[in-house]
């Protein structure tokens, strides 16, 4: 009987806690309430309803019932999704209320440092660094090299044997990466930041644990041995005392206001962070850009007589595509803006709130995730008409404020967003001046890993066409 009462008085005292603290936040957030949306099972929440179906059905269905500011509980972490254009932007802009946040264990390889982690005044002063060897006035002496890698990159797939579109792809943009970050490198070490970085690519979406053998422990491992190598170039770089003006470069000869130097390891930590952040996006896009040419003959027919005009004036391709023409192709430009809508390659972000936020009338409590849904905006019928349908011509017309926003927005704004561009309409234009393909099998759909890529990888044959 003494047990009973003492778990009545228990349960009654807990009833009581609960009311006072609910009362508690009532009176705190006067008028303001908490988003609308559920949260599913303790801990695991809705994780199993995202990760298993595409998740732009669980965005959709969700956005549907609740509207376009949702809560719900993912990864053991509860999280508010905002589909609204206005909503992200208010979130990505107000960087002192909420901070980049990503799991420990991707922290760990790409390497603490690296600049998409932090925010304030370290955050800004690495993104100087890296917005300036990405300038435009940086970028136009690339493009004769991204040229010929682009070049080597399509010969090699000639010849009408089935190529995974989306690999080859990857090869082309981590050549442009090791380009723009450290200019022109020695081969030995360009194989082996090749052969590493692969491996800790491999273990990036593993599960991380310590256990031998796994791909996030050879991750680890590789990740170590790419710090090695990067600071054998690092101590050569300041031996010749090379001036350079490639990210390494930058990054080398970088002071703040008291004079200290970036550590090696600082150093390394953002180059694996811009390769990182480098690679699979714009291989992701291009990959797109391949099957949606593909897909939509009388686009690919108007891009060629685009592309075609520029490489007759450049004398069937024998003098080198010029930094003004590629700020002069229109139709193509297009292209890739269109994909880029479509293809939504960063579907969404992460945020964590650092204070209780209000936003609208609602309650962003402090230490909640905010994920702004690039995706849902891009393809919201307000937004963009018939957004299901590819149709570079909409961006004849700027999209409006804030709708579009493929490289983010607010100071984490893709710093590489201009690189990307440009090598994607280099490899255009000498792939549909150039060639002509055949994706191979018909089943058409989205395979995620973690970013979009049409259903295995895009296998596809390609054939120069003066071999024809
Ligand atoms: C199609 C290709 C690309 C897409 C779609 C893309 C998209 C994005 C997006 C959406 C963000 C912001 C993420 C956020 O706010 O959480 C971002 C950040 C970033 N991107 Fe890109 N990106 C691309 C290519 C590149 C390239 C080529 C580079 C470098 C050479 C690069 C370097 C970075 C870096 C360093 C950041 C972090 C910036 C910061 O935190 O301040 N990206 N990118």
């Amino acid at each position: 009987m003494a047990g009973v009462l003492v778990y009545v008085l228990i349960f009654l005292l807990s009833l009581l806690s609960c009311i006072t603290k609910r009362r508690g936040k009532k009176e705190l957030y006067k008028g303001v309430k908490l988003t609308p949306g559920s949260t599913g099972w303790p801990y695991i929440g809705e994780t199993l309803q995202l990760y298993s179906q595409d998740p732009n059905v669980f965005f959709a269905e969700k956005q549907k019932r609740y509207g376009e500011i949702f809560k719900t509980h993912i990864l053991g972490c509860p999280c508010v999704m905002l589909a609204s254009a206005e909503a992200a932007r208010f979130v990505l802009t107000q960087a002192h209320l909420f901070k980049p946040t990503y799991p420990k264990s991707k922290e760990h390889l790409i390497g603490p440092s690296a600049l998409f982690f932090h925010q304030g005044d370290y955050h800004m002063r690495l993104r100087k660094l890296v917005q300036g060897s990405l300038s435009l006035d940086a970028l136009r002496n690339l493009v004769v090299d991204i040229s010929a890698i682009a070049a080597s990159t399509l010969d090699s797939w000639n010849g009408g044997h089935v190529i995974d579109t989306f690999q080859e792809m990857k090869k082309f943009s981590f050549e442009v990466g090791i380009l723009a970050i450290f200019g022109h490198l020695e081969s030995h070490y360009r194989e082996e930041l090749k052969k590493n970085y692969r491996i800790v690519d491999k273990g990036y979406n593993s599960f991380p644990t310590s256990i031998p053998g796994t791909s996030y422990k050879k991750a680890l491992t590789a990740r170590k041995t790419l710090s090695k190598i990067l600071s054998d170039i690092i101590s050569e770089r300041k031996e010749k005392r090379l001036l350079e003006k490639d990210l390494l470069g930058c990054l080398l000869n970088s002071k703040d206001d008291k004079g200290q130097v970036l550590t090696d390891d600082q150093i390394a930590d953002n180059i694996i962070g811009v390769l990182f952040a480098a690679q699979d996006t714009t291989a992701s896009a291009l990959t797109w850009i391949v099957k949606y040419l593909h897909d939509n003959p009388k686009l690919l027919e108007a891009v060629k007589t685009e592309q075609k005009a520029i490489y007759k004036m450049n004398v069937e391709g024998n003098q080198p595509l010029s930094w003004s023409q590629t700020r002069n192709m229109p139709l193509t430009q297009k292209v890739v803006l269109e994909s880029l809508r479509m293809a939504s390659i960063i579907s969404f972000t992460f945020r964590e709130a650092v204070a209780d936020v209000e936003y609208k009338g609602y309650l962003i409590p402090k230490g909640w995730k905010v994920m702004p849904l690039f995706r849902n905006i891009h393809h919201n019928p307000e937004y963009f008409s018939d957004p299901e349908k590819f149709d570079p011509s909409r961006f004849e017309v700027a999209p409006k404020p804030n709708t579009f926003m493929p490289f983010g927005s607010g100071v984490h704004a893709c710093p590489g967003n201009e690189l990307s561009k440009l090598e994607m309409l280099i490899i255009i234009h000498q792939l549909v001046s150039k060639f002509r393909w055949e994706v191979v099998g018909s089943q058409n759909g989205i395979q995620y890993g973690p970013f979009p890529v049409p259903l295995h990888g895009l296998p596809a044959r390609f054939w120069k066409e003066s071999t024809i």
